[in-house]
């Protein structure tokens, strides 16, 4: 025994090189990597094309329906690249429940591989989470903890008391997507539409944006990446002034902005961003829904369609062609009691007739005009 020992020698017992310190999961850990990666790996999903009007022509609008996978909706992927970031780094321990925070899709995408695998599952939501998405989370056999403050300080907690692991979707989106690979939403997108010039979404946690503009880089692909943001969120200025410090007051629209800049939202793979209002987001949600195009969405579908269509226009402007694709977020019916319901909405003081009339003109002539008071 020498008189000055390191920390780490301090802390050893004699003997314990091989120490096992850590249960030893392996077994198990493999075939839950495997069982994501084979039968429960994420779906390729179809395009649809929504036809733009002659006064267009040149352009082209696509969108990626994601809220055909399993689970209805992007996070699908999400959640199995968060699982098996997880998984891989050794975090989730065979018996020991998963916990997220989230404002549902997330929650809803994990409790559906934590049923598959037979992982305990609770989500952290907000409690103005929609009824039907929190029952959609107990529907697959997770726990739903509604709260009103922040819902990452809770799941933090919840995953203290129950000896789980918090999946933290705000910090390792951006890190748990593979975005190297030829798997994955942009990989697929870039297939189908090679020569695609923007992809236009809005941000939660930012890591589908990310991967998207990451991939494109990595390829050699000109695809540039446009972030619509809702009212009250921080990412528009935090992207804009390059200031991680901002803060809001949250938004209005289910999934996107947040009142912080997150750290999975990585603001130099934005190239443009775009202020959204929530009755411009919500009436373009109710267009598609009422159209023939077979696409029912959620409302921050509404947002990225509405951010495309700014695209669009701004191409049209520079009399420019070229290609524009969003994202099917989530399914209508997750909102039917939410901003579906005129009353609800009326509650919420989101009053989005004045927008209907302008969406459904563009869509149908390629007419742009807005509602006088957003001028
Ligand atoms: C319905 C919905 N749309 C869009 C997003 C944004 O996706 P991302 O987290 O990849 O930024 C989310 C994220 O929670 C969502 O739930």
């Amino acid at each position: 025994m020498t008189l000055v020992e390191s920390a780490t020698e301090q802390r050893r017992v004699e003997g314990d090189d091989e120490s096992d310190v850590y249960p030893d999961d392996r077994g198990w850990v493999i075939d839950c990597v495997q069982r994501i990666r084979g039968d429960l790996a994420p779906e390729e999903t179809a395009i649809t094309e929504i036809p733009l009007p002659s006064k267009l022509t040149g352009l082209r609008l696509y969108v990626k329906r994601e809220a055909d996978q399993p689970s209805g909706s992007h996070k699908h992927r999400l959640a199995a690249a968060l699982l098996l970031h997880a998984l891989a780094s050794g975090w989730l321990v065979k018996g020991r429940p998963v916990v997220e925070a989230s404002s549902g899709s997330t929650a809803i995408s994990e409790a559906w591989y934590c049923r598959k695998l037979g992982i305990p599952f609770y989500a952290v939501v907000p409690d103005t989470t929609a009824t039907e998405k929190k029952k959609a989370i107990t529907d697959l056999g997770g726990n739903v903890v509604p709260v009103s403050g922040d819902i990452v300080t809770y799941a933090r907690r919840v995953a203290d008391r129950f000896g789980g692991h918090f999946m933290d979707q705000f910090t390792y989106a951006e890190r748990a997507y593979d975005w190297r690979g030829d798997e994955g939403l942009a990989p697929e997108l870039l297939r189908a539409v090679p020569d695609l010039d923007w992809f236009v979404m809005g941000a939660g946690t930012g890591g589908t944006t990310t991967s998207v503009a990451r991939h494109a880089r990595y390829t050699g692909s000109g695809l540039k990446v446009c972030v619509p943001d809702p009212e009250h969120s921080a990412y528009f200025d935090g992207w804009f002034w390059r200031d991680p410090t901002v803060t809001d007051k949250g938004s209005h629209i289910e999934g996107i902005g947040r009142p912080r800049v997150e750290p999975s939202f990585v603001p130099t793979t934005v190239n443009r961003m775009i202020r959204v209002h929530d009755a411009a987001s919500v009436a373009t949600m109710r267009v598609l829904a009422a159209g023939d195009w077979n696409i029912a969405p959620g409302p921050s579908t509404g947002t990225g369609v509405f951010g495309a269509i700014r695209v669009l226009l701004g191409m049209r402007e520079q009399g420019r062609t070229g290609k524009v694709a969003t994202v099917l977020c989530d399914p209508a019916d997750r909102y039917t009691h939410e901003y579906y319901d005129d009353d609800w909405l009326k509650e919420q003081g989101i009053d989005h007739r004045p927008w209907m009339p302008t969406i459904e003109n563009f869509l149908r002539t390629g007419d742009w005009t807005p509602p006088e008071t957003f001028r």
